[in-house]
């Protein structure tokens, strides 16, 4: 009986714990890519999961970039970051102004490749 005591114990701290444990998470963002443009209109939104501080290569053609609203993994405030969009994969040529969740980065009105994306918090949270 005692026993079981404690494993529900533990059991209810380690439920108490998951906050945590999806804090430890890798943290990312989720950008919104806009795939339309005069060379493709009939484009869709796709999007790209970013990892914080780290570059993401990626090839898709754009014409507008944006940060989701949606909250990122690992506990992060979308709101609370912005990205660049460089246009080489080694993002040494910038590509875009910084863009977040309210303003988004006009790439060009034919779609181009994005290369790569950064992501970074700018605020405290
Ligand atoms: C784009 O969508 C329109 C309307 O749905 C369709 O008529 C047209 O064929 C599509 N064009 C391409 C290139 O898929
Ligand atoms: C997004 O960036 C613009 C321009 O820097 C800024 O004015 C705006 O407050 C930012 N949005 C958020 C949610 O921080």
């Amino acid at each position: 009986m005692k026993t079981s005591t404690i494993l529900s114990t533990f059991a209810a701290s380690l439920a108490a714990a998951s906050p945590l444990v999806q804090r430890n998470a890798t943290p990312s963002v989720e950008i919104l890519a806009y795939t339309a443009g005069i060379n493709n209109p009939n484009g869709s939104t796709q999007t790209i999961t970013v990892k914080l501080n780290q570059l993401q290569y990626s090839s898709l053609e754009v014409t507008k970039l944006q940060v989701s609203n949606d909250n990122g993994a690992g506990g992060i405030n979308s709101n609370f970051v912005e990205c660049r969009m460089y246009k080489d994969a080694a993002g040494t040529q910038v590509g875009s102004l910084p863009f977040n969740t309210t303003d988004p980065a006009l790439i060009s009105t034919n779609t181009v490749s994005i290369g790569s994306l950064l992501c970074y918090v700018i605020k405290n949270s």
